[in-house]
């Protein structure tokens, strides 16, 4: 079997924890080069994989490297469209980490530069490929639910900046805190959930209230990201939204790096006709109604999985057509839309129509 040949472009957080001790247990990936600006961090890819890589300090080198079929591309934010729009250009599959983009504008390039090459593009929707999110978003297929017609989601943590002062932080790089760090996953599942549909409308409100917080983290999550003393802090720490879709339904959004709340929650709930659902990365219950009765739906066993990894190997199985991609770009445009659309909300105190 020939294996799909891999360079990853940025090593710290994400590709050193999750996308390289993903990719070495795949049989139909090679690992065959990485790239940084920090040197020492293509070393320890380097270890992680086992074995040899060609390292790159300047990521056009590796996009144009021809011995390499695929970029999955790890680097901060503002990075992601312009190192994905030069792949695809470069002939290359590209795999990107969330979000999508830092903009509308950037976003759309990438679509432009995805319909006009015959590769793969895809962005982490690590969520989707949970177990649990897998087995939810059978049973509303299935009708189970009814009509999905509101819902809420969220990722709320108490203390969990992420990279304090460094790249997370700054706005020109990040795109924003907490609303397109953790909002893209929570939103993308919740509207997946919903079966896609269109949103036409958002209002929201972001704050910054932590920048000088002092308190230490509490989150296993905040681990990402270098921090830096005396660096910028110009984006939210809270953001609170409304989105409404086409289909009249809605959803109620908040996302927080730190607040003041009992503790870090990430959740989507939806509620149907026929049944409701409460939704956490291991874990859901159903509620719903027969003959007359409530009656709630519990799952038992062990529902921990790996959705990052899952998601990396459909990636490799699109590619290979051995799966038709769940994710399209198209989708990825809408959630930059949205995002963008919260922050214009928060600005003008209004309304913002989609
Ligand atoms: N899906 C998830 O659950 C999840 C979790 C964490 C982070 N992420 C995403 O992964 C991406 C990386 O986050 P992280 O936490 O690993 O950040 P990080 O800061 O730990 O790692 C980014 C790496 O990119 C490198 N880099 C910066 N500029 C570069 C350039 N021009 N060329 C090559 N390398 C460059 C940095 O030196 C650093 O090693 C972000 O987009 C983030 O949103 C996703």
């Amino acid at each position: 079997m020939k294996k799909l040949r891999i360079g990853v472009i940025g090593n710290g957080g994400i590709a050193k924890y999750v996308h390289l001790p993903a990719y070495k247990t795949m049989s139909d990936v090679e690992i065959v080069a990485t790239c940084d600006i920090i040197p020492s961090r293509m070393d320890e890819a380097e270890q992680i994989i086992g074995h040899s890589l060609k390292k790159y300090e300047n990521y056009e080198d590796l996009i144009n490297d021809k011995d390499i079929d695929a970029i999955d591309i790890c680097t901060p934010n503002y990075l992601h469209s312009i190192i994905a729009c030069k792949a695809l250009k470069a002939n290359k599959h590209v795999f990107c980490e969330k979000p999508d983009a830092v903009s509308v504008e950037e976003v759309k390039k990438m679509e432009k530069a995805a319909k006009e090459s015959d590769k793969v593009l895809m962005v982490m929707r690590n969520n989707r490929h949970l177990v649990t999110a897998k087995f939810v978003k059978q049973y509303i297929k299935d009708g189970k639910m009814g009509e999905i017609y509101c819902g809420r989601c969220g990722w709320i943590r108490r203390r969990g900046i992420p990279g304090r002062g460094g790249w997370f932080t700054t706005k020109a790089m990040s795109g924003g805190g907490p609303l397109i760090d953790l909002g893209v996953h929570m939103i993308d599942l919740a509207i997946y959930l919903m079966g896609n549909p269109k949103p036409v409308a958002v209002s929201g409100s972001i704050y910054n209230k932590f920048a000088n917080d002092s308190a230490s983290s509490d989150s296993v999550h905040s681990v990402f990201g270098d921090a830096k003393q005396d660096g910028t802090f110009d984006v939210e720490d809270l953001a609170m939204g409304f989105i409404k879709f086409d289909n009249g339904a809605c959803l109620q959004i908040e996302f927080s790096w730190a607040s003041n709340i009992r503790e870090e929650t990430n959740f989507v709930e939806l509620r149907g006709t026929k049944g409701g659902v409460s939704w956490s990365p291991n874990n859901y219950a159903i509620f719903s109604e027969e003959n007359g009765q409530l009656i709630d739906i519990e799952p038992k066993g062990n529902l921990v999985s790996n959705g990052h990894a899952a998601n990396l190997q459909h990636f490799v199985d699109v590619v290979n057509k051995k799966a038709e991609p769940d994710y399209v770009i198209g989708q990825g445009v809408n959630m930059i839309k949205i995002l963008e659309a919260i922050y214009e909300s928060a600005r003008t105190g209004k309304e913002v129509l989609l």
